[in-house]
């Protein structure tokens, strides 16, 4: 039985059959109908969350499936005490697989130790965020054709952002990578990611504060928002959450084919004046979601369709 708790689970080979797999879900939709029926999908989210619980919600249902859950940690028995352990026991009994989310980094980890179901860890605080990267994946290889030879530029809160960290884990492992970090030096991505991480494999980055000064540049603008769950003081977040802003000057000054991504929620960070850009990706992004953890649900349960 196999869980995901982060993209590096997956081997390249896997993930490329992964999004393969994707691929053929958004081009034959009616093919994988049924391919779930009498399976059930629990979905435990101990933090709010839209895109990520509801794409794994209709992912199931796309599939033939059905789903259970949770939404907040205060609707389920954790209000009362419960350990995430003793839940992922209990919901094994009611459900085939299951999507967690915690604020705790780790949960979803705990409780795939505990778990007879595959668990897929839908975000564990700052920690990581797999299947945003499959989604992030997915997106980059069918909108720009490659997942090499890319000048990626991470732009934001890039010192709590959960899907940086997992996108920069994913991304090295692919040939001729370039990470362009742009944030305030208050944000800057956390040490154990620049040394353990982009040091160590010898990946070329390079860090700036202005967007204006990158933006040329760059094949691919992954925002973010700043993280304001995950900050201790409130004057801080006030003082760093407008600080970047992508409207349509500054998109003037990227390429034609540059792509801008954004995991969303979006909050001010990109001025919705940008939306109608055709470089714009952040809602196809979350389209591509969808059909990424229809692929995920149907390797876990190792389903094959013909
Ligand atoms: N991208 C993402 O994780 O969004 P939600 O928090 O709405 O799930």
């Amino acid at each position: 039985m196999q869980h995901l708790m982060s993209p590096l689970d997956l081997s390249v080979e896997e993930l490329d059959k992964l999004l393969t797999l994707a691929n053929d879900i958004e081009k034959n939709p009616r093919k994988y109908a049924h391919a779930c029926e009498g399976k059930k999908l629990a979905t435990c989210f101990y933090e709010p969350s839209t895109r990520t619980r509801l794409s794994f919600e209709a992912a199931m249902l796309n599939l033939g499936g059905s789903v259970l859950g949770f939404s907040s940690a205060d609707s389920s028995s954790a209000a009362k005490g419960e350990s995430v352990s003793d839940t992922i026991r209990v919901i094994s009994c009611y459900a085939d697989i299951c999507a967690m989310r915690h604020p705790k980094e780790g949960a979803p980890l705990v409780a795939s130790e505990k778990s007879t179901i595959p668990v897929i860890n839908a975000g564990d605080g700052g920690h990581q965020h797999p299947t945003q990267t499959l989604t992030d994946l997915l997106t980059i290889r069918s909108l720009k054709g490659r997942l090499h030879n890319l000048n990626i530029g991470l732009c934001g809160d890039l010192k709590f952002g959960r899907t940086v960290h997992s996108l920069i884990h994913a991304l090295i492992r692919y040939p001729n990578i370039k990470f362009t970090l742009i944030s305030p030096e208050e944000l800057r991505v956390p040490s154990y990611i620049r040394e353990d991480v982009l040091h160590k494999n010898n990946v070329p980055f390079c860090e700036v504060e202005r967007l204006e000064d990158a933006m040329a540049d760059l094949d691919i603008l992954y925002m973010t928002r700043v993280q304001k769950e995950r900050f201790f003081n409130e004057d801080d977040y006030v003082r760093m959450k407008d600080f970047y802003i992508l409207n349509k000057k500054k998109m003037s000054l990227a390429k034609e084919d540059m792509i801008v991504m954004h995991p969303l929620p979006r909050v001010n960070e990109i001025s919705v004046e940008v939306d109608d850009d055709p470089r714009a990706a952040y809602f196809q992004q979350a389209q591509y979601g969808v059909y990424v953890r229809m692929a995920l649900i149907l390797t876990l349960l190792e389903v094959e369709v013909c």
